[in-house]
């Protein structure tokens, strides 16, 4: 009785350890597709970039990191700008899905980020105007972060 109860106990504990290796196995690795260009670099070497990236974009941060103060090298829409280009199709890929650049990752290690809510997932000059403007922006901004929703907040 004993005996056959440990090893139902260690059925089910090896099943719990070998779930996320399984688990993994159907979960390809993100293709990430990068800027193509000669000397064309990232603001900061890709190591630290692949760790830190948020660092350098989260609002919260803002105060501690840079005292308010931007700088365009770390500007969001300068990521965008060099990171999302239309592919072979002609097509940019929208945030919903894993080929654009910010997403194939998160998608992977199940990070869920709400920056496009507001801000534009491809470069300005890809963007039909007409759309949000700045002043609207303002606004979406200045509610969420009195709701205490922004992003990020940890
Ligand atoms: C509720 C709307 C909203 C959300 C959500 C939001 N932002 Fe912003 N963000 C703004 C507004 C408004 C500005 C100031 C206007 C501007 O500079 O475009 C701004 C400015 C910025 C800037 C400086 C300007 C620039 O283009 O880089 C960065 C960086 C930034 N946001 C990053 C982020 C990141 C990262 C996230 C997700 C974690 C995020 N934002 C989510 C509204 C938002
Ligand atoms: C002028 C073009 C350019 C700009 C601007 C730029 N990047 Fe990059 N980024 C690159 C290139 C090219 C790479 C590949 C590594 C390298 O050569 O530096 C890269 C690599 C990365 C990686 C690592 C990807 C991987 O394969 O692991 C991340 C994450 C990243 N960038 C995020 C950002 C963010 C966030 C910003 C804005 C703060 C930004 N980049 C601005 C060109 C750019
Ligand atoms: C090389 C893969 C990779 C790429 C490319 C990448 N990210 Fe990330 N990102 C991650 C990982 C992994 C995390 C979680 C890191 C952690 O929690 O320590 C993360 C976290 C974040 C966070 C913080 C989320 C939170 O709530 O703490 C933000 C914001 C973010 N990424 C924005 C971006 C933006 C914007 C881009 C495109 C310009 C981008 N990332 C591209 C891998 C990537």
């Amino acid at each position: 009785m004993t005996n056959r109860f440990l090893r139902i106990t260690f059925l089910l504990v090896g099943l719990g350890l070998l779930y996320p290796v399984l688990g993994s196995a159907d979960t390809p690795k993100p293709v990430i597709h990068e800027p193509e260009g000669e000397g064309v670099k990232c603001v900061h070497p890709e190591e630290e970039m692949k760790r830190n990236h948020m660092n350098y974009i989260l609002h919260q941060r803002d105060d501690t990191m840079y005292d308010g103060i931007r700088t365009e090298k770390h500007s969001l829409a300068n990521c965008i700008d060099c990171h999302v280009q239309p592919g072979k199709d002609g097509k940019i890929a929208s945030i919903e899905t894993e080929e654009h650049f910010c997403k194939g990752c998160h998608e992977y290690a199940a990070v869920t980020i709400d920056c496009f809510e507001c801000h534009a997932d491809r470069p300005q000059k890809f963007i039909n105007r007409g759309g949000k403007n700045n002043a609207s922006l303002q606004q979406d901004l200045q509610t969420m972060l009195s709701a205490g929703t922004a992003s990020g907040d940890q």
